[in-house]
């Protein structure tokens, strides 16, 4: 059987302040699938993508990417980190931390130039016209909003055409316009994509795996993501769906509420 493109097996994470965030996650993703990672805050989403984009390394357990293992000494091999840099790449949720270049065109030219890509400019011009950033080439990175910003970093990761995307919340500050760009883009291509959320009305629409990590560092459930949507027990016991009391005619009662799902 061929190598999963990336496995987890009995990973562990602990914060050098000894905090753990979650244990013992094993589960693989095969080339091309899109899967969608689910949890409350501070469940270990970012922590999770951070460990997949090798940024992160498992206090326990291991990781492999391509039947490689993940270490730190691999990372730091030249071949191989320029090629999983370039293949791997993690949309983080706060992207300011991305962007340093003074102009847009240089922060998007910055990683194929630094890959000694061909076609820099052609590829710049390309995913500037798809993300709608053509006008502010020459805009400085840290004048636009915030929105704006996600977009330079967006850029910057699919100029580079990685076969892999990790999203850590794209549809917190991108506009309903530019996630559905997304959604077409990523699932018409046949790129492996992670993509973390807390919108379970637009889940649906990401991928058909989910993985969720419940509050107290475990995946509680790795399966058809149309099934997780509808298993509102499911939801509640994650920490991703409310049961809360409110009246109707008069009359309390209690039910479950997953909000953005019901007023989609
Ligand atoms: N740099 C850090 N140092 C120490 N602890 C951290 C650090 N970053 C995150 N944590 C802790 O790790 C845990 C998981 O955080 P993480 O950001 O991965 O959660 P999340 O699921 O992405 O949450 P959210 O939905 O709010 O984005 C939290 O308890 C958080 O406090
Ligand atoms: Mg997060």
């Amino acid at each position: 059987m061929a190598e999963p493109l990336l496995e987890f097996n009995g990973v562990a994470y602990a914060w050098p302040d000894g905090r753990s965030v979650f244990a013992d996650l094993s589960f693989r993703i095969e080339a091309g699938e899109k899967v969608v990672l689910l949890g409350p805050n501070g469940a270990g989403k970012s922590t999770l993508l951070r460990l997949v984009n090798g940024l992160l390394q498992p206090t326990q357990g291991t990781i492999a990417w391509q039947g490689c293992m993940l270490t730190k000494e691999l990372l730091r091999q030249r071949d191989f980190a320029r090629r999983f840099r370039q293949d791997n790449v993690l949309l983080f949720q706060h992207p300011e931390a991305m962007l340093f270049n003074p102009t847009v065109r240089e922060e998007i030219a910055y990683g194929p130039r630094q890959l000694g890509l061909p076609d820099g400019d052609q590829r710049v011009a390309r995913w500037a016209a798809e993300l709608g950033l053509s006008a502010l080439l020459d805009e400085a990175p840290f004048a636009l909003s915030g929105g704006q910003k996600q977009k330079v970093a967006l850029a910057c990761l699919l100029v580079l055409d990685p076969s892999f995307l990790a999203l850590d919340e794209p549809s917190a500050s991108l506009d309903p316009a530019t996630v559905g760009w997304l959604i077409d883009t990523l699932l018409e291509s046949g790129r492996t994509v992670l993509v973390s959320t807390h919108n379970l009305s637009l889940a649906a629409e990401l991928g058909e795996r989910a993985l969720i990590l419940n509050g107290e560092g475990r995946l509680c459930y790795d399966g058809p993501l149309t099934a997780a949507l509808q298993d509102l027990e499911l939801l509640q016991a994650a920490g991703l769906a409310h049961r809360h009391r409110h009246r109707h005619g008069g009359q309390a009662h209690a039910h479950l509420h997953v909000h953005d799902w019901e007023s989609s």
